[in-house]
């Protein structure tokens, strides 16, 4: 039986993570979830799993040394996935220090109570040993490696040159980009936010634990996920909930920017499978091979709920607006985001050779399954945004 640490995971990812885990190893797998349950973290999330006799929920900061260290005293962790993290952009720009606490000095704290935890003395040569099957993965982000630059207006089909990498991905003809570079995992560390900063400070520390201290580790760099859970701060849910209520959709700067999007289940998978598989103290990118403008998605997820609420019309339930007011008239232009990065594009051609791990999900079809998901859970909307969210909201726009 693995027993893991997953942190953060009444928030987005780390939510789709546990139901995938207890899906995925039935009996053979124990979790202690560890969440600090800030504005973005909701028990409601992960009601059912904490109600499981292989989940123990623990609330708490990953950065309380006490705490964490009784965690790993009380229970022979196999896995830490670290997952727990301030992750809005945004907020980093009003309030960088919370940043720092979580992201950088949290991160460290887990690290260094893995460290003594694991730690079995020294070999003949004098380095460091570490019980056996032991892993710390890092979930970390592609705004670590900067931005990239937009080539092109419209989306070229994206060819892919390594024979390995075109037999995994095999069949899809959707794959598109926007520009002509792409990030590996030797991209130089670029990050511009103090969210992006604060997230390539924790990959260095992570990566300093395993050069000098030996501790096994994986640093996982991921592109923008998209998927149920997603808190209504972030621009697909922020989006469909707008147009639900026939509010304004606001699009930084001109909306030409380029994110990657990657169905949230697929991160998942491709997280589980480093855990098993990937080689210890190596990076992997995870993208989607999906880029597009934010404009475009702000269109399409009009486009999608404008149709559904016409051929569906026991949806309209949900509408606080009239059906003819959704379409792109909502869409306004707002101020941009200081720093804003205008494009990023995961390379994930390492995780697929090395891994045989691809992003399965179409985007056509894991939007789709996205803005269903929110037409069915109001309630969970209505629950998350129901405290600290509404006052953000009300300062931002
Ligand atoms: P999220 O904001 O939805 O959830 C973060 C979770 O961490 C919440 O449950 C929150 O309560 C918890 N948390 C925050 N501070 C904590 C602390 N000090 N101690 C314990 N728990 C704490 O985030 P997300 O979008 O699910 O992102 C998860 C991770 O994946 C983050 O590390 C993020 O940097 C990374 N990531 C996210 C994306 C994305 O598109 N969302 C892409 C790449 C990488
Ligand atoms: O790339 C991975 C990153 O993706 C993760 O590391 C972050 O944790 C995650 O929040 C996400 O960061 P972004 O800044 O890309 O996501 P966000 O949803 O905030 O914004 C997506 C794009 O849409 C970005 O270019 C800014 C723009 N945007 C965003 C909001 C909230 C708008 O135009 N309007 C908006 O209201």
């Amino acid at each position: 039986m693995k027993k893991y640490l997953v942190t953060g995971a009444a928030g987005f990812i780390g939510a789709n993570f546990l139901k995938y885990l207890l899906g995925k190893y039935g009996r053979d797998i124990y979790v202690v979830v560890l969440d600090k349950l800030t504005y973005a973290g909701n028990l409601g999330t992960i009601r059912q799993e904490i109600a499981d006799e292989r989940v123990r929920f623990v609330k708490g900061d990953i950065g309380n040394a006490e705490l964490v260290a009784q965690i790993f005293a009380e229970t022979d962790i196999d896995y830490v996935v670290n997952f727990a993290a301030e992750s809005h952009v945004d907020r980093s720009i009003t309030n960088p220090q919370l940043f720092l606490e979580t992201n950088i000095l949290g991160a460290q704290n887990l690290l260094d109570c893995a460290r003594k935890a694991w730690y079995r003395g020294k070999d003949a040569e004098g380095h460091p040993l570490y019980a056996e099957g032991k892993k710390f993965l890092q979930v970390s982000t592609d705004e670590v490696y900067g931005s990239l630059t937009k080539d092109y207006d419209e989306p070229h089909p994206l060819e892919i040159t390594d024979p390995d990498v075109r037999r995994v991905v095999s069949g899809r003809t959707d794959l598109h980009t926007y520009g002509k570079r792409f990030f590996t995992e030797t991209t130089p560390l670029d990050p511009r936010s103090p969210y992006s900063a604060s997230k390539a400070s924790a990959d260095l520390f992570v990566r300093a634990y395993h050069e000098t201290y030996g501790l096994p580790v994986n640093i996982t760099r991921c592109s923008n996920n998209y998927g149920p859970y997603h808190f209504p701060e972030k621009l697909i849910p922020l989006i469909i909930r707008n147009i639900l209520a026939g509010q304004k959709l606001p699009v930084y700067g001109k909306g030409e920017n380029v994110r990657d999007w990657l169905y949230v289940e697929d991160h998942a998978k491709a997280i589980d499978a480093v855990l098993q598989r990937g080689r210890t103290g190596e990076v992997y990118n995870i993208g989607g091979f999906n880029e597009e403008t934010n404009l475009n998605i702000v269109k399409l997820v009009i486009a999608i709920i404008a149709r559904i609420m016409r051929e569906e019309p026991e949806y309209r339930r949900v509408l606080k607006t009239d059906v003819e007011n959704i379409d792109e008239r909502l869409i306004t232009f707002v101020g941009d985001r200081p720093g804003h990065d205008m494009r990023y594009a995961i390379d994930p051609s390492k995780i697929a050779r090395e891994l045989g791990w691809y992003p399965e999900t179409p985007f056509r079809v894991g939007i789709e399954k996205t803005v269903r998901w929110y037409l069915d859970h109001q309630a969970w909307v209505d629950e998350v945004v129901s405290g600290d969210y509404q006052k953000y909201y009300e300062q931002m726009y």
